[in-house]
């Protein structure tokens, strides 16, 4: 059985989904054990609460240095005894040391085709903003895992979605989150708690 935590900073849409398949069992061999949230307004919270999974919340801002922070977050997580640690939505930078500790199991859901509009400052409506902005015909979100650097970790699953003529930010936002973030993210904890996903040579291979 993975035992997964899933870190969020919002509304929790993505961990919706991922409790969703867990219980209609598109995901299986899997157990949410924890939801984490720097945002205690974080909607997620409440998600979370519906169905029972155990919530807390730990902000930056309830610590006098990030250090103190980074460390109490990494005994928090490590308090769960997870196997996999899902970002969706996370807004808080991970520490180095977790990603050191956790190498290749963390994974995070990126609202774009990485490597296009990705990396610091591309988060939420500004992927979305930047796509519409340069023109493109086709977006959509990727799963990859975490590594040092920001959303350059080996990538496991991406799914294309189009631009539509009159779309906004907002517009197409959820439509990338409807038709993508909220497919290939549970996809991609089922492909791992199943043991389908290796990594060789820095690229992700899927056993079919
Ligand atoms: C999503 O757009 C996701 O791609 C990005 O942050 C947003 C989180 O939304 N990483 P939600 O909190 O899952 O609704």
């Amino acid at each position: 059985m993975l035992r997964v935590a899933v870190l969020v900073s919002g509304g929790g849409t993505n961990l919706q989904a991922i409790i969703d398949a867990v219980e209609n069992g598109t995901i299986t061999n899997t157990q949410i054990v924890g939801v984490i949230s720097n945002n205690k307004n974080a909607f997620a919270l409440e998600r979370a609460g519906r169905h029972g999974i155990p919530a807390q919340c730990i902000s930056p801002k309830d610590f006098e240095t990030r250090d103190e922070f980074n460390r109490v977050f990494l005994d928090k997580v490590n308090e769960l005894n997870v196997d996999l640690i899902v970002l969706a939505g996370f807004l808080v930078v991970i520490p180095e040391m977790m990603i050191r500790e956790y190498r290749n199991r963390i994974i995070n859901i990126h609202p774009s085709l990485i490597p296009s509009f990705c990396g610091t400052g591309f988060y939420g409506l500004k992927v979305h903003e930047a796509a519409l902005e340069r023109g493109v015909k086709v977006v959509g979100a990727t799963v990859h895992f975490v590594d040092e650097g920001t959303d350059t970790g080996p990538i496991i699953l991406q799914k294309a979605v189009s631009v539509e003529e009159g779309d906004t930010p907002e517009i197409l936002q959820r439509r990338v989150m409807e038709q993508a973030e909220w497919k290939i993210l549970p996809q991609a904890i089922d492909l791992i708690a199943n043991g389908k996903v290796q990594i060789v040579d820095g690229k992700v291979s899927i056993a079919q």
